[in-house]
């Protein structure tokens, strides 16, 4: 076991551990690792995926950030072939939930998916599919 040393938001990290209490983990470490595990796993299934799919692309961002509007879109008109529609909904006072219905190249979504993730501000992105290799 190698040891290494993090520095975390105290927010993140009493949610974490909130998490963990929840679910009956013991050991902070033992949580730690686990959602590693699932993060090379979701890692794993983008990765995979391969020719033309369909789904979504879910966001949370704090709007408060700095041009984060912006960037988001600006990158959703620079990936406008793959993107179908999208809904916007105003979760809370800073925090609104995107979800964006992508169809078309897995390459290109891939990109957008990596493009949205970088935008300062995104607290969370995920690409969900349950369709690949659409049939001709
Ligand atoms: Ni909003």
């Amino acid at each position: 076991m190698e040891r290494i040393s993090i520095s975390l938001p105290e927010r993140l990290l009493e949610e974490f551990d909130r998490i963990l209490k929840e679910k009956g983990y013991v050991s902070r470490s033992e949580g730690i690792r686990d959602a590693i595990r699932s993060y090379i796993l979701e890692h794993s299934f983008v990765s995979q995926l391969s020719g033309d799919i369909a789904g979504t692309i879910s966001i949370i961002y704090d709007h408060d950030a700095a041009n984060v509007l912006e960037r988001l879109t600006d990158a959703q008109h620079d990936f406008a072939e793959v993107i179908d529609s999208s809904l916007h909904i105003h979760l809370d006072r800073h925090h609104c939930l995107e979800v964006i219905v992508v169809r078309g190249d897995s390459n290109k979504i891939k990109q957008l998916l990596n493009r949205l993730k970088s935008v300062k501000g995104v607290k969370y992105a995920k690409l969900t599919t349950n369709v690949t290799e659409i049939p001709e």
